[in-house]
């Protein structure tokens, strides 16, 4: 495998002889984010896997997210660097799981967070992402009771936004509970001109002390755009570099964890993908994801759900 500029350089090539795109998610390492064609937050990534012309798919990301991409775009190959790039919410929550809820309670509707596999997602009746979630709830039937899967921290959050009530699925993001409410208060003490930001993954502790909460795109807009020129992040590290690039002059701090031998909280299935491996699934196409017709069909359904609601 080349090394330094020469691996850089054998993407880049190895992207021009197969007509490929790389996609990268904002948590992926910094030298990762830096060689993608496109960056961005989970719609995001969803909407340009839909659009995008080129043969091959690289999906820098976790493997709920390539496998999104697959589903809107099924006559592309659509590879990942590392296929054990797994996430904490989708491995909890699997399709037959959701089949009882929906025995339980026949009359409602269920909306899934789209960090879930499609076999799950193929059980839904929409999907929403944390950049969507609240117009998406804001607009379902009012009279029909909502399951809302995997993520019991975003969905209690959505619960106060929208003022509805929801079945909740007992789901959590590890990298996002790891966060320490009462580090946090102490970083707030400490530095009183800083705003807090966090995602909405996190526990209800640390997001009701957060002056704005949002999708990975919203936070970066938010301290791209915002006046005050220092914030404590409570999301993913890997944030951090586009951050820094956005908006270099101000002052970013990394949220602290419960574990005080960690100074920030880092998604460790994001980080299984690296600069190599992405050089060799691009010249191997492989990994590759692929799925049976009928289940990419039936998860398509809720995602299209989604789009429409998103326009
Ligand atoms: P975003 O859609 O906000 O990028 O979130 C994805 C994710 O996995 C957060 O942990
Ligand atoms: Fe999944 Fe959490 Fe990692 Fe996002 S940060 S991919 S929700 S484990």
């Amino acid at each position: 495998i080349p090394q330094g500029e020469e691996l850089v350089k054998a993407i880049l090539e190895l992207k021009k002889e197969k007509n490929a795109v790389i996609l990268a998610h904002y948590y992926q390492p910094g030298e990762i984010q830096d060689i993608a064609d496109y960056l961005g937050d989970s719609l995001q990534l969803a909407r340009a896997a839909k659009d995008t012309d080129a043969d091959m798919i690289a999906f820098c990301g976790v493997h709920f997210m390539a496998e999104a991409a697959k589903i809107l775009n099924p006559t592309k190959k659509v590879v990942l660097p590392d296929l054990l790039a797994g996430c904490s919410l989708a491995d909890g929550c699997s399709g037959e799981g959701l089949r009882e809820m929906r025995e339980k309670h026949p009359n409602a509707l269920i909306a899934t967070y789209i960090n879930c596999n499609a076999e799950t997602k193929a059980e839904s009746d929409i999907i929403v992402t944390s950049s969507n979630a609240e117009t998406i709830i804001n607009a379902l039937p009012k009279d029909k009771p909502i399951i809302f899967a995997p993520d019991k921290n975003l969905g209690k959050y959505l619960e106060k936004k929208t003022g509805r009530n929801m079945i909740l699925w007992n789901g959590s993001c590890i990298v996002h509970e790891a966060f320490s409410m009462e580090r946090i208060a102490k970083q707030m003490a400490e530095n009183p001109d800083a705003k807090l930001i966090a995602h909405p993954e996190s526990e209800t502790a640390v997001l009701d002390l957060a002056h704005f909460i949002g999708s990975t795109s919203a936070l970066l807009n938010y301290v791209e755009n915002d006046d005050c020129q220092k914030f404590i992040v409570a999301t993913e590290e890997g944030i951090l570099h586009e951050m820094k690039k956005r908006a270099p002059e101000k002052e970013l701090i990394p949220a602290l964890v419960y574990d005080e031998s960690c100074n920030c909280s880092e998604c460790f299935f994001m980080k299984r993908n690296t600069l190599e491996k992405l050089y060799l699934c691009m010249k191997y196409e492989l990994p590759e994801i692929t799925m049976e017709e009928e289940l990419r069909v039936k998860a398509l359904k809720p995602i299209e759900a989604m789009l429409e609601l998103s326009k």
